[in-house]
């Protein structure tokens, strides 16, 4: 990792889901006074981030100005007041001549830029990839100019988490260890759980989708996700793009496991909606302490996909398919996900077989005892046989998400 930072995955939130370009002080500041007044500041969501569209342009020396209309007392002031109130402070830059929203972009600037987010007390940055002058194409190319800004944060002295935005382009999950702390894996998020944006969509399982203007479904995201997740290390993360949860877009069971999902796979977890209309369902995901637990859990081991199976479905945009996800946790805890991505309810049974099956330093024959806690019905199951969940599953897509106690204690299974 290029710094000590995002040890765990960074948690906060980003006004662009929401708002897009519709930024200015106060909604960053009234954002997080409400966070801290719902519990969320103390649940861990400790970054505010302003994402594109704060800028008009630089001044003569070449400096980054803010837009006194939209930021009247400029930014190092949103960053006292968020400091003040318990947060921390992150920013938004491109990686190219122009943002993807046509502001000024940072390439050619990084040192200058760099100086003046660190003046601004900024402590976070989050780094686009749009009008990029063609610097792309290969892994060296882009992490070149990706690593220009890593350096340009380091010679401030100021610990500044770096988050780069680069959609998935040119593999950032094999370079990104040594460039930032979190790479965007995939084209933007779309507030659907498994239907990609009509108007520009993301299709296929394993899309790469690059261009600016993909969106892609949770379960595009995921269906990605599969085949690196396991690259995530403390410190530099795969970022699967900012939450939807309390959007809209899906049903309670689609957020819940969306929320899921993105907490197993150590995403960062940016809250992407509006807090003032925030409904209590939508709070008590966010920050369901069991599921927040999995994501800062201290191993830092993202979970991984142990199988897919498809069922024969009558529904376009059906595959009826099930996916069984699991990972450590501290203490020789395991994380166990069946997960639904159909429209239609499924008995979905795993093993202990496959939920160890690529876990180091488990024997073969599991012999252990194991308590089992249900991380949304927030209550203990019994476990009373080898086999595992017996997860039938809500009506639709969902999933079952179950933390196993390891409990070395106990006397064994026959
Ligand atoms: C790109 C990024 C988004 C957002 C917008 C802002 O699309 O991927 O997350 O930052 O730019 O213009």
């Amino acid at each position: 990792p290029i710094n000590d930072l995002a040890v765990t995955p960074a948690m906060g939130w980003n006004n662009w889901n929401a708002f897009d370009c519709s930024v200015n002080e106060h909604l960053l500041l009234s954002t997080a006074e409400k966070m801290a007044a719902m519990g969320l500041r103390d649940a861990g969501y400790e970054y505010i981030v302003l994402d594109d569209c704060w800028s008009i342009g630089r001044d003569k020396k070449g400096n980054l100005r803010h837009d006194p209309e939209k930021f009247p007392h400029g930014m190092k002031y949103v960053a006292e007041k968020l400091h003040s109130l318990g947060f921390r402070f992150g920013m938004y830059s491109d990686a190219g001549t122009y943002t993807c929203a046509r502001y000024v972009g940072s390439l050619g600037y990084e040192k200058q830029d760099a100086q003046t987010f660190a003046s601004w007390d900024v402590d976070y940055l989050k780094y686009d990839n749009c009008y990029n002058e063609g610097l792309s194409g290969t892994p060296k190319i882009t992490s070149e100019r990706y690593r220009t800004m890593t350096e340009a944060l380091k010679a401030t002295g100021r610990p500044i988490l770096y988050a780069i935005c680069n959609w998935g382009e040119d593999y950032p999950w094999k370079w990104g260890h040594t460039v930032a702390n979190s790479w965007r894996m995939s084209g933007d998020i779309y507030d659907s759980f498994d239907r990609p944006d009509p108007r520009c969509p993301c299709t296929g399982d394993e899309y790469d989708c690059p261009l600016p203007g993909s969106h892609c479904s949770a379960m595009n995201i995921l269906n990605k996700a599969a085949s690196i997740s396991h690259t995530s290390i403390p410190g530099a993360w795969n970022d699967l793009d900012m939450l939807e949860v309390g959007n809209g877009g899906m049903d309670d069971e689609e957020y819940k496991t969306h929320f899921s999902m993105w907490a197993a796979l150590k995403s960062p977890l940016l809250m992407g909606n509006d807090v003032n209309i925030m409904d209590a369902k939508a709070l008590s995901i966010l920050n369901n302490p069991a599921v927040l637990a999995v994501s800062q859990d201290p191993v830092g081991a993202p979970a991984v996909r142990r199988w897919r199976y498809f069922v024969n479905d009558t529904d376009e945009f059906d595959q009826g398919e099930i996916q069984m996800w699991a990972g450590p946790l501290f203490g020789g805890d395991q994380l166990v996900i069946l997960l639904n991505a159909g429209n239609n309810s499924r008995t979905m049974t795993a093993t202990l077989v496959d939920v160890f099956r690529v876990a180091t330093g488990i024997p073969k024959e599991i012999k252990e005892d194991w308590d089992i806690y249900d991380l949304w019905a927030n209550r203990m199951d019994d476990a009373t046989a080898q086999s595992v969940i017996d997860g039938s599953t809500t009506g639709e897509d969902g999933a079952n998400v179950a933390r196993f106690y390891y409990n070395a204690t106990k006397t064994s299974y026959k």
